[in-house]
């Protein structure tokens, strides 16, 4: 592209979607390239309602690297973004010394400001940091001509972002090298796959929450026994049923496996020393909420996941939706929220793909 009159050589503009885990990504076994002790899977959201938007520009008159998160200038030193930065640069050297001139010589040499927006809160359990750091690896790629595979750097920008790589229903297969270089995310079926699905996100909190995850998992790896049992002997078998079920679009199968999971991953946060509470009462509300309609109808029709927070969120079939928002509002009618910040669920989500 030819200079501009800012100079800037190179600009790319991208959005990465969030994505939801059904078996959850909870502790490392290398912190520094984040590789997990358990294989995940995970849900994209389609980014009409949630996602992140990157603009990158590259010019030889920018003396540093820089990044802006939602409009704040952030440190551009953080070790994650360094080594998402370094990993592109790295492959784009190695593109050029392979012989391919789409990127000029100067160009590597040029420093990068990143522009990065949210649509959503950030870090309130609505995994920003997924789409955020997969936006970021994607726009930079873009920036860089780099058409490789990228899901093992964004991995290294936030665990859980290897997984925002893909669109419909993606796995992140943990691996067994020290490099990582196995432990990569990988597309089990596209978002056209189960046209059917539905995501509800029921807000019971819009803070941030006391415990990020990276210092949450990091207790549980040090203190949790159930963790280790979890991660040894629960997921793996948890995996193949989820893959299976996701395949044969058995909801039921999936619903209870996710319900499970969520409620696992909570326990080894109770099972950490000191324990971690990210559910609030209106989660267990919620929680109670959801067995009981489905045993009323003697199926399960509904299912409800958290993460590290206590914002529900809600996997059903378009057949259901109206009826479960009919019954959520009916017991959590505005006027007696109990002082929490409950908001309805406005948004009906459907899985979606990667980023673009
Ligand atoms: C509960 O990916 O945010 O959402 O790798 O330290 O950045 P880091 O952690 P992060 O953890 C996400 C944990 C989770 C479960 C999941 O998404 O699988």
């Amino acid at each position: 592209m030819p200079e501009g009159s800012m100079g800037i050589s190179n600009i790319a503009t991208c959005t990465a979607p969030v994505n939801i885990a059904v078996i959850k990504y909870w502790g490392k076994r290398n912190e520094e390239l984040i590789l997990p002790i358990n294989s995940s899977l995970s849900v994209t959201l389609h980014q009409d309602q949630l996602k992140t938007t990157t603009t990158i520009a590259t010019s030889r008159s920018f003396q540093e690297d820089r990044i802006w998160l939602n409009g704040k200038e952030e440190d551009i030193n953080h070790p994650r973004l360094q080594s998402c930065l370094r990993e592109i640069r790295r492959l784009a050297r190695k593109r050029r010394s392979d012989g391919d001139p789409g990127l000029d010589s100067t160009g590597l040499s040029h420093k990068v400001h990143i522009c990065s927006v949210n649509n959503f809160p950030t870090a309130a359990g609505l995994a920003s940091s997924a789409a955020g750091f997969a936006c970021l690896v994607h726009t930079l790629a873009r920036v860089f001509g780099i058409e490789a595979e990228l899901s093992a750097i964004a991995r290294q920008g936030s665990g859980s972002a290897c997984r925002s790589m893909y669109g419909g229903f993606v796995q992140w297969i943990m691996g067994h090298q020290d490099d990582g270089k196995d432990s990569l995310a990988q597309q089990v079926e596209p978002e056209t796959h189960w046209p059917e699905l539905r995501i509800l996100v029921l807000v019971a909190s819009a803070e941030r929450k006391p415990i990020g995850s990276t210092s949450g998992m990091h207790t549980s790896v040090e203190t949790s026994c159930l963790l280790k049992h979890r991660a040894e002997a629960v997921v793996p078998v948890r995996m193949d049923g989820m893959i299976e079920a996701v395949q044969r679009k058995d909801f039921p199968a999936f619903a209870e496996l996710t319900m499970k999971d969520s409620n696992q991953f909570h326990a080894t946060c109770l099972d950490t020393y000191p324990p971690i509470f990210y559910l609030n009462n209106v989660s267990h509300q919620i929680i109670n909420l959801v067995h009981q309609y489905n045993n009323y109808y003697g199926e399960t029709r509904v299912a409800y996941t958290f993460d590290a927070g206590p914002n529900a969120v809600i996997f059903t079939l378009q057949e259901h939706v109206s009826e479960f928002i009919q019954v959520v509002r009916h017991f959590f009618p505005p006027e007696t929220n109990d002082g929490h910040d409950f908001m309805f669920p406005c948004v009906v989500l459907k899985a979606g793909p990667g980023p673009c």
